[in-house]
């Protein structure tokens, strides 16, 4: 079986964890909490960096600490993972999905303006798949109704717009460590910030406020948001290696797009002048009256004859939240398309070239002639 995202043990992890082991620091207290936070904030150029147990604890962390509340708009993709819209409930604010560009299929600055109301608090913007939002836009319309961002790099550790990485242009930024992601640490998260209130905010927030002056006593809400000094041991392993994992992953890309370009039927990502995209996922879009196969069939004989594992893009929220009824009746032109006719290959740092060689042949053995 090719698996769809097999992940890599970085070298360092091993000596770093019978560090942890031989010291006796298991907690979220220990040494490597803190050089994996050092060293990460350097990485993404932010002055203050916290780890979670999640991404997802990171991104409600963000917006609690922001004071993200009942009554407040939070728009956000139409596209994108559901822990997004979960961590704006968690805070009881609405989130107000818009459409996404049909090239990069992050969120589109046009359907973002036409959201904004005078209940928008915060934008949350996700570098979808490894490559950036259309910054220079969404900064504008900042700037014009004054929001709060938070950028989503879960999928985009270490990508960049016109030179500067992501996670650098809002108020706040969270990461994934999940398994599937370029750095992980089995599970995790991190926030970013440059602010030093909000970072002391959360680092209070993230361990049930306790109050410094009288442990024990809270001043505020809490969580359980840490994360552990062995997972900290092998996210600063992982991190070491940021930068051959991003070269990897556009070699993947590069090879890829060499060898499915000449399919019809098949859109292959965009990655916009002056982004540099780390391609989290490979993706592709499946034209079924071109292709010869829908989406749901390409993924299944993909898999029954080939032994290779595939994912579907997310769904729009109206399909993702079907059960939940909170967006019946609503449609995205571009989120409800791409959901559709999009998936992903096999693209992890664990995949080998072999595996990515077997991927397109298989492509092209399916592909109508
Ligand atoms: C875009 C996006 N945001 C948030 C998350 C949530 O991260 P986690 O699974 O670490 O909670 C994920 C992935 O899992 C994601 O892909």
């Amino acid at each position: 079986m090719i698996l769809v995202n097999a992940p890599r043990v970085a070298k360092n992890s091993k000596t770093y964890l019978l560090e942890c082991i031989d010291t006796n620091w298991l907690s979220g207290e220990g040494p490597f909490v803190t050089r994996f936070e050092k060293a990460f904030a350097e990485r993404m150029g932010a002055q203050h960096a916290l780890t979670t147990n999640s991404g997802t604890a990171a991104l409600h962390l963000a917006l609690a600490c922001l004071d993200i509340g009942p009554g407040d708009e939070v728009i956000l993709p139409a596209s994108t993972m559901g822990a997004c819209y979960f961590a704006i409930w968690y805070c009881g604010a609405t989130a107000v999905p818009v459409d996404v560009d049909p090239e990069t299929y992050t969120i589109d600055p046009t359907a973002l303006e036409k959201a904004i109301t005078p209940k928008t608090k915060a934008v949350m913007a996700v570098h979808l798949f490894g490559h950036p939002c259309d910054m220079d836009a969404i900064l504008a319309l900042k700037k014009k109704y004054h929001f709060l961002l938070v950028e989503d790099c879960a999928e985009a550790h270490g990508a960049t717009y016109k030179g500067k990485t992501v996670g650098s242009f809002g108020e706040a930024a969270c990461y994934s460590f999940y398994g599937n992601k370029i750095i992980t640490t089995g599970e995790g998260g991190m926030m970013t910030t440059n602010d030093d209130a909000l970072a002391a905010r959360a680092r209070k927030m993230k361990i049930f406020s306790f109050n410094p002056a009288k442990r024990f006593t809270h001043d505020e809400m809490g969580f359980r948001y840490t994360m552990t000094n062995l997972q900290a041991a092998i996210g600063l392993a992982q991190l070491e290696e940021l930068d051959t994992a991003i070269s990897q992953k556009r070699k993947m890309a590069t090879f890829y797009k060499k060898n499915l370009s000449h399919l019809k039927g098949l859109k292959l990502p965009t990655e916009k002048r002056q982004c540099k995209s780390v391609y989290w996922m490979y993706t592709i879009l499946i034209d079924q009256k071109t292709f010869g196969l829908s989406r749901d069939e390409v993924m299944e004989t993909l898999l029954k004859k080939f032994g290779i594992q595939t994912r579907s893009f997310f769904f729009p929220p109206q399909v993702a939240f079907a059960e939940l009824h909170k967006f019946d009746g609503l449609t995205f032109p571009v989120a409800d398309r791409i959901g559709e006719q999009g998936l992903y290959l096999p693209s992890g740092l664990g995949n080998t070239p072999t595996e990515f060689a077997a991927v397109a042949s298989a492509l092209d053995q399916i592909a109508s002639p």
